[in-house]
């Protein structure tokens, strides 16, 4: 999470850079991380898209959230993921070929501008705070899915819950390990840029959908935010 975001050009290098070595590594945390697979479970149920959609999930990562997904829009629909890290899109890949479904598929493309026409839904975990300007992408993605498309955003960020705050520095270590570029600089800001891009694009998600749900998990640290499009 540099200053500038994934949307700057050196921001967007040092991101793939850094995902595309630790891919597997990664992966291993996002599939079997203590209560991962639960919040993936709970973000795909928030989204809620019907059998037959089509689902685009943005910063896909290594596709730890494929199976959830897929699992909800039955074999006649679809999920694309997009991510511009080759080396998460590799493991993506693999995952795909794996499992042999054929109606997952994954493209390498920002996020913040997204080659995709149509989708039915539109979920991101674990990406708004990589983005410089959160809520301007969450309302292209409100753009893309058009009125009566889903969305829904997972991320992490400081815990507000009194009993929880004393875990916060411990997140604040792990978030700054997390960062792709790591300048002195980024060190004190680390959390407070991540909790800011984490606000705006759960407002700006509030703003789009009426029908909004919100709730936290995983001791207040995971933000989970899902709507239909007015
Ligand atoms: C923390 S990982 C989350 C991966 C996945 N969503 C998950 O739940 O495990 C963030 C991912 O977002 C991708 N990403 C960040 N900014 C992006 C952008 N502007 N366009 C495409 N991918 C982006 C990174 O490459 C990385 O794979």
């Amino acid at each position: 999470m540099s200053d500038h975001g994934t949307n700057s050009k050196s921001g967007a290098a040092n991101a793939q850079e850094f995902y595309t070595r630790w891919a597997r590594l990664y992966d291993a945390l996002a599939t079997y991380g203590p209560g991962v697979a639960t919040l993936r479970e709970r973000t795909a149920a928030a989204l809620d898209p019907r059998p037959g959609d089509t689902v685009v999930e943005m910063g896909c990562g290594t596709g730890a959230n494929f199976a959830f997904l897929r699992e909800r829009v039955g074999s006649s629909g679809t999920v694309v993921g997009v991510d511009f890290s080759p080396g998460m899109l590799a493991v993506a890949r693999d995952r795909v070929a794996r499992e042999g479904w054929e109606n997952v598929h994954v493209v390498r493309a920002d996020a913040a501008t997204p080659p995709i026409r149509d989708s039915d839904a539109i979920v991101a975990s674990f990406v708004s705070g990589m983005l410089a300007d959160p809520a301007a992408v969450v309302n292209e993605w409100s753009e893309l899915v058009g009125p009566g498309g889903r969305l829904a955003l997972l991320d992490l960020a400081r815990s507000t819950r009194p009993a929880c705050r004393p875990l916060n520095a411990l997140f604040h270590g792990l978030v700054f390990a997390g960062m792709p570029s790591k300048r002195p600089a980024d060190l004190s800001a680390a959390t407070d840029v991540l909790d800011r891009r984490v606000v705006a694009a759960q407002r700006a998600l509030r703003e789009r959908c009426a029908d909004a749900s919100y709730s936290t998990h995983a001791l207040g640290f995971a933000r989970l935010g899902a709507g239909t499009v007015d």
